[in-house]
């Protein structure tokens, strides 16, 4: 009886179980139906934009297929390829134009098909000059690179002025914050593309009645006009990390053809720690950090082929900090990072592979 009794319970236990199974496997095909159904109507736009490192296009691909996927937008597999072709292309061709271009990828729903969006690939980008018009806005202040001149910049015109007034080009001037002081050395050429900088500069020589002459030029400008070819000394301070290798392979000759027998050419350069050849990902983000860097190697090759030797080779921030007044150290809130390499490597703890450097040379 007791047997009979509990017999049935067991196959009315089992009719519950999958009866439920059941209804729950149903709730969740409505529901993936329902869901798929609905991507009808969901809709989403925005834009993606991020420099133009061609190194990185693949890399941001991806990204910006993962963003349409997650708007049930995928590409489909014929125009995958497609498209990533074409944005390899433009991101190359943005970057040859300006290591400061980005691309401004667009998306918004297709009004034509569905479960497509459309898409417009743009690249911007902004020249020297508006590059600097941003960086005074969000620096606030009117002195962007610092109140005093560097210390090194000092030391060798003194160097260079121990038996009288000599002539100095100062080459990519910004506002004057080593010209001015030079200027009471000797006499001064400024050249500054910038027009607001070089107007700010100036203004302050007329200011003290300092013998500076200002040229609205840069240095790697076709024809360049006004310079003299017997510079006791020319500077280019925190001016390399603006150039391409092949920027430098041109302004160093040139440059140097300026210099009377004798003569200092004295600038800084990011300088690698290795000499291995870097990786292209990190030549091409260098540059839009304002961060170009140089191997020894190719310092010393292009130096020799233009008669230059090499007299001071020193760390910047050392040298600076040392030799900085008490209280004046930093000169600005990002010299200390950005010296160190931290615009393109960020904060890791590791010492980054480039260290700004000063290179005096002297012409034979
Ligand atoms: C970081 S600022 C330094 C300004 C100044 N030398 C100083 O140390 O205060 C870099 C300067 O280099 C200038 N520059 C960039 N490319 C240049 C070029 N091709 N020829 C001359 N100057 C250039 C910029 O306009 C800017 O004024």
């Amino acid at each position: 009886m007791r047997t009979r009794e509990s017999a049935p319970t067991v196959p009315q236990k089992k009719t519950v179980y999958f009866s439920r199974a059941s209804r729950s496997a149903r709730a969740s095909a409505d529901r993936s139906a329902i869901v798929d159904r609905l991507k009808l109507r969901t809709s989403g736009a925005g834009s993606f934009s991020a420099p133009c490192i061609p190194s990185l296009s693949d890399h941001y691909f991806d990204k910006l297929m993962r963003i349409f996927e997650a708007l049930d937008r995928p590409l489909q597999a014929g125009e995958l390829a497609a498209m990533r072709a074409t944005f390899r292309e433009q991101l190359q061709a943005g970057f040859d134009s300006s290591p400061y271009a980005r691309f401004v990828l667009a998306y918004r729903p297709s009004e034509s098909r569905p479960f497509a969006l459309d898409c417009t690939l743009s690249v911007v980008a902004p020249s020297l000059g508006e590059q600097y018009e941003d960086f005074l806005e969000s620096t606030g202040t009117s002195e962007p690179f610092g109140a005093q001149p560097d210390a090194m910049v000092l030391q060798v015109a003194r160097d260079q002025a121990h038996s009288g007034p000599i002539s100095i080009l100062d080459v990519g001037a910004g506002n004057g914050r080593n010209s001015l002081p030079l200027a009471r050395l000797g006499a001064v050429d400024a050249l500054e593309p910038v027009s607001t900088l070089a107007a700010a500069l100036a203004r302050a020589a007329e200011a003290e009645a300092l013998p500076v002459r200002v040229l609205t030029q840069g240095i790697l400008d076709e024809r360049l006009e006004g310079l003299r070819d017997n510079y006791d000394l020319v500077v280019m301070s925190e001016v390399t990390p603006h150039f391409s290798r092949r920027d430098l392979n041109v302004v160093l000759p040139r440059v140097a053809g300026l210099l009377s027998p004798g003569g200092s050419l004295l600038f800084n350069a990011f300088v690698a720690r290795s000499n291995s050849r870097p990786e292209p990902l990190a030549e091409e983000a260098a540059q839009s950090v304002w961060s170009t860097f140089f191997s020894r190697e190719e310092l010393t090759a292009i130096a020799s082929s233009c008669g230059l030797s090499l007299h001071q080779d020193a760390s910047c921030v050392d040298y600076e900090r040392q030799h900085s007044e008490p209280g004046l150290w930093p000169p600005t809130a990002w010299y200390v990072n950005w010296a160190n390499g931290r615009n393109l490597f960020g904060d890791t703890s590791s010492e980054p592979s480039i260290e700004l450097r000063w290179l005096e040379y002297r012409r034979g």
